[in-house]
């Protein structure tokens, strides 16, 4: 056990990490690796003080930290201006040619990830960290140390700073999913989200599970290198050990652009990993200087975005759901087909005046689409493709479940079924109490509540609280672990001691969302003093109309719901808000924001869940009421309307320094 042997182990398998990892094409047995890493463990246990910062033991996790750190980037991490079309692709290039430039171009995946610096000194990495607002980012290294193809030392003892994408493959975040799926837990929608979310984990064992991965693309001061052209850059950056792209291609003109985008339009389904599109750089950094940049982006390189990929498919049938409030939902049933990495057999198709706009027949042809890339969405039928068999909709009169006549109220667009006793909206009811953001108890799933409805376990939300007294006969049932029940068992007494929002939320009153019943719960602080406001003090709330004031009037003054409150009351179910108090922040208090586009640091839910703490809301289109947009990577069209109705827009950045201030 030499300190010299432990250096040569540590050779040897970062050696044999970036031949299996980066270059794909191993050069020792697993075995072989794992007896040289059994001793290098051994050695770094019994010497902790040799330990250094390249051993490939840091690639395993382990480290925890409490809250990230700024990391300020000498150079802003810049992002891309976006072409659509084959015109914009041409102007782009009519735009450098007006400056006297007919450049070669370097054309790349854009990789559907998220961007980080890595900082080397010495070769050896010292920090990685998020773009951020593209001046100070975070400090992610404990987590960027994780990814086995970001190599802990370089090739070559240099000082240097490279930045690429952090992505998740397709086959890891299927695998993870189904392990989510597995354990009732919410999918990941898309590896970049997935990619996002492991890289925001505080403990880098989390992030270590998530088997990230890279490509490096940039080099933000090639001259330092002596370096003259980007695809140079790309070629030193593999030499010195890291994951450069080997679908970058160098071309001469536009029609050299135009052929390698529709070359990746055809074969992006078979690459291991998610795109979004095609990077095109002026090769030359000489030109790349001359062209320069503009506040955000740089003049000499422009991402072409592709179409929201969309596939045809039959529609089979159109089916109605009956939804919580008895609104009823007609829904398209299609022949399954694979749209954008998943398999699409359903879509809602919103309500009657949707599916007679678009003319949807049952029999068509119809172009499927993912909106956002997440949800399924019919956008036409193919009407060319019509054979005259294909039936017309038929909006139905009766609720599919218990046959009462169906109500559209005046100037509204949905039917409804009012049926009290309607089975559905009761299961509807209960699935929406346990639900997530609701009582969050765990491990009751929609079709256990439907079982256990059918069954006449539950009837209400009450017998919820009662499961425990049928616990011998649950384990009866086929297909119920005593495991499972005593799991779900436990969630609902735990859920006993929610704050009072979820409760508020979950009773499923008309008209109350998540949002409304945060801000009522920590308002009133208790149940009973919302039951005892008048409908004049709730609407003097801001925010409140008439129709929120009166649902809740209407809730309360119902002898039954009153009895179920005073139930649930009895059985310990806590009815007080303890959650964060209202800070009353002046800039946020009594206004309203819009969240749109990637954000780097925070969740969209972590930022709502901030704007309310601090008497915000949160809302999801921009108006002119709104008080400013808070704007993240590749925001859409709110962006658009924000700018055009002259409403603040803050970056991130801004948001984290109002709540500061
Ligand atoms: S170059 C100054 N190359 O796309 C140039 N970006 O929409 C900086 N991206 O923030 C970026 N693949 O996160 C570049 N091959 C690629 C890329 C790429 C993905 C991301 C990157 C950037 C975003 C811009």
């Amino acid at each position: 056990m030499t300190i010299e042997r432990m250096k040569e182990l540590i050779d040897l398998l970062n050696e044999a990490n970036y031949n299996y990892y980066v270059l794909d094409n191993p050069t020792i047995t697993d075995q072989e690796y794992d007896k040289y890493l059994r001793e290098l463990i051994n050695i770094e246990l019994a010497h902790p003080e040799w330990q250094q910062e390249d051993s490939p033991t840091n690639h395993v996790g382990g480290q925890v930290i409490d809250t990230f750190q700024k990391v300020t980037h000498d150079i802003p991490m810049l992002s891309l201006s976006n072409v659509f079309n084959e015109q914009e692709i041409r102007a782009f290039d009519e735009r450098i040619k007006k400056e006297g430039i007919y450049p070669e171009y370097m054309c790349e995946l854009k990789i559907d990830g998220l961007s980080m610096s890595l900082r080397y000194k010495q070769g050896k990495l010292v920090t990685g960290a998020t773009r951020g607002d593209g001046v100070t980012g975070e400090d992610i290294t404990h987590n960027v140390k994780t990814i086995k193809t970001v190599p802990l030392k370089l090739k070559k003892p240099v000082d240097i700073e490279v930045r690429g994408e952090i992505y998740m493959s397709k086959k890891i975040l299927e695998e993870l999913n189904e392990k989510r799926k597995a354990n009732n837990e919410p999918l990941l929608q898309n590896a970049r989200n997935a990619a996002a979310g492991s890289v925001r984990q505080l403990d880098s064992k989390i992030a270590a599970s998530r088997k990230l991965d890279c490509w490096i693309y940039h080099l933000p001061n090639p001259e330092d290198y002596g370096i003259k052209t980007h695809s140079e850059a790309i070629d030193y950056m593999k030499e010195l050990g890291l994951k450069t792209n080997p679908c970058n291609r160098l071309v001469q003109d536009v029609e050299g652009i135009l052929d390698f985008i529709n070359y990746y339009h055809v074969h992006r389904k078979e690459l291991p990993y998610d795109i979004d599109g095609v990077v095109i750089k002026v090769n030359s950094i000489a030109e790349q200087k001359k062209l320069g940049y503009t506040a955000k982006y740089p003049k000499w390189a422009t991402a072409y975005k592709f179409p929201a990929e969309e596939v045809l498919t039959k529609l089979k049938d159109i089916i109605f759901t009956v939804g919580r409030t008895g609104q009823i939902t007609p829904n398209a049933v299609l022949e399954p087909v694979l749209v954008a990495g998943s398999t699409i057999s359903r879509a809602t198709l919103h309500n009657e005046d949707y599916v007679k706009a678009k003319d949807l027949r049952i029999g068509d042809i119809v172009s499927i689409r993912k909106a956002g890339d997440v949800i399924p969405e019919v956008v036409e039928a193919k009407v060319e493709r019509r054979t005259g068999e294909e039936k017309e909709f038929q909006m139905i009169k009766k609720c599919p479940i218990c046959g009462d006549f169906l109500y559209k109220k005046e100037g509204q667009v949905d039917y409804y079924c009012m049926n009290p006793k309607c089975p559905k909206i009761h299961i509807e009811g209960l699935i929406h109490f346990v639900s997530r953001h609701a009582m969050n108890i765990d491990g009751l799933g929609d079709r256990i509540i439907e079982d256990f409805f059918n069954l006449k376990f539950i009837s209400s939300i009450i017998d919820i609280y009662h499961l425990d007294r049928h616990r011998d006969a649950l384990t009866e049932l086929e297909g119920y672990g005593e495991k499972s029940i005593d799991n779900f068992l436990t969630a609902i007494e735990n859920s006993k001691k929610n704050s009072l929002e979820r409760l508020l939320f979950g009773l499923g009153i008309p008209n109350i969302g998540e949002k409304t019943a945060k801000m009522l719960a920590s308002r009133y602080e208790t149940l009973d003093h919302l039951r005892e406001a008048s409908f004049e003090e709730l609407t003097n709330i801001p925010d409140i109309g008439p129709i929120i004031a009166k649902s809740l009037v209407d809730y309360f003054a119902k002898e039954e719901n009153c009895q179920l409150i005073e139930q649930l009351k009895e059985i310990g179910v806590n009815m007080t808000y303890t959650g964060p108090k209202v800070e009353q922040n002046e800039n946020f208090f009594g206004k309203t924001f819009v969240v749109t586009g990637t954000l780097e640091t925070l969740t969209r839910d972590e930022i709502e869940e901030k704007i309310s703490t601090l008497g915000g809301k949160a809302s999801s289109s921009v108006s002119k009421k709104t008080s400013a947009v808070i704007v993240g990577s590749n925001p859409g069209s709110k962006y658009d309307k924000a700018q055009a109705l002259g409403i603040p827009i803050w970056t991130e950045q801004d948001f984290l320094e109002k709540i500061n201030s």
